[in-house]
């Protein structure tokens, strides 16, 4: 397989392991241009890609900016907070408007569930999904399943642990099919309050237990508390939360084993991981972001050679 046959990413849910595999090869050789001294390759020379952000976001906005504009595309940036969306207007006419303008591909990120297949639907331009609500956010799975295969040379037959508010995290969901589809164990493990109800359905171990699933696991993928998502009072307290919940050197130094530690950010320092334990070897966090841009780099270079019909 030499591409992806897709004009859209939208969800891990529609990509093949093949398809994944393909990401992956993709995203070595844009790590290898991203090494050099000149990190400017012209694939997506007059293309025009505009990245709209309906939420905020720090990583993922400037990873893709960045990703584009070493693939020489032309790049245009749009915040809601800071458009005519705060006039009244709608998400198509937005984005029809932005297409007048002939705009090649939207990466867009929505706190509606659905709202990149929606846009899919509706116009015609490549739709990166950067994060819909707390249904899919498939660059960051790509990212992190690509960071485990660089850490531990691959991800079949290992063991991953998502830790924390599984209820409100497109990470989440986006990892469970990723490590799936590349042959993973996965497991969830956090307050009752914050794992989905049936969570089981989609094929992942259960655990209310941190020390039971991390001496369990090879990887533990910590998320944070999704304060902004929740509409009422999911645990009685932060410092609870941390209590029972957050990952510290004494847990880690306890287990049997090295665990390799995952945070797709913003990370939230002294409650789901201390600072000992972000900026300590077994945190792959930084890794994990300067992955992040080859892995859209990939993803943008193998979309553009399908053009939406
Ligand atoms: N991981 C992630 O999506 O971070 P941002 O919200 O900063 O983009």
């Amino acid at each position: 397989m030499n591409q992806l046959n897709k004009s859209h990413l939208l969800g891990i849910k529609e990509l093949s392991e093949e398809e994944i595999q393909l990401i992956f090869e993709t995203t070595d050789n844009f790590k290898d241009v991203l090494n050099r001294p000149i990190k400017k390759v012209p694939s997506l020379r007059d293309v025009t890609i505009a990245n709209i952000f309906f939420e905020n976001s720090t990583r993922t906005r400037l990873s893709f900016e960045l990703a584009e504009k070493r693939l020489s595309a032309d790049v245009i940036n749009f915040s809601s907070s800071s458009s005519s969306v705060k006039k009244g207007e709608t998400l198509l006419d937005t984005v029809n408007n932005i297409l007048a303008m002939k705009v090649d591909m939207v990466v867009m990120r929505h706190s509606s569930p659905g709202a990149s297949h929606f846009l899919a639907k509706h116009i015609k331009a490549n739709i990166i999904n950067a994060g819909d609500g707390t249904h899919e956010h498939p660059t960051q799975a790509l990212l992190d399943t690509y960071s485990i295969r660089e850490r531990l040379g691959s991800v079949a037959g290992k063991k991953v642990v998502i830790v924390g508010d599984i209820l409100h995290s497109r990470v989440a969901l986006s990892n469970i099919f990723a490590l799936q589809k590349l042959g993973a164990e996965v497991m969830v493990c956090g307050p009752a309050t914050l794992l989905p109800k049936h969570i089981e359905k989609l094929g992942v171990k259960v655990e209310l237990d941190l020390r039971k699933a991390l001496n369990w696991c090879d990887v533990a993928n910590i998320l944070r508390i999704q304060l902004e998502r929740q509409k009422m009072s999911y645990f009685p307290s932060l410092r609870e939360y941390a209590l029972y919940y957050g990952v510290n050197m004494e847990l880690l130094n306890s287990l049997d084993k090295e665990i390799t530690i995952l945070h797709p950010g913003p990370i939230n320092r002294g409650i789901e991981i201390t600072s000992q334990v972000a900026d300590s070897k077994y945190a792959m966090i930084l890794d994990q972001v300067e992955n992040g841009v080859a892995i859209r780099m990939a993803v943008l270079y193998l979309l553009a050679s399908s053009p939406a019909a």
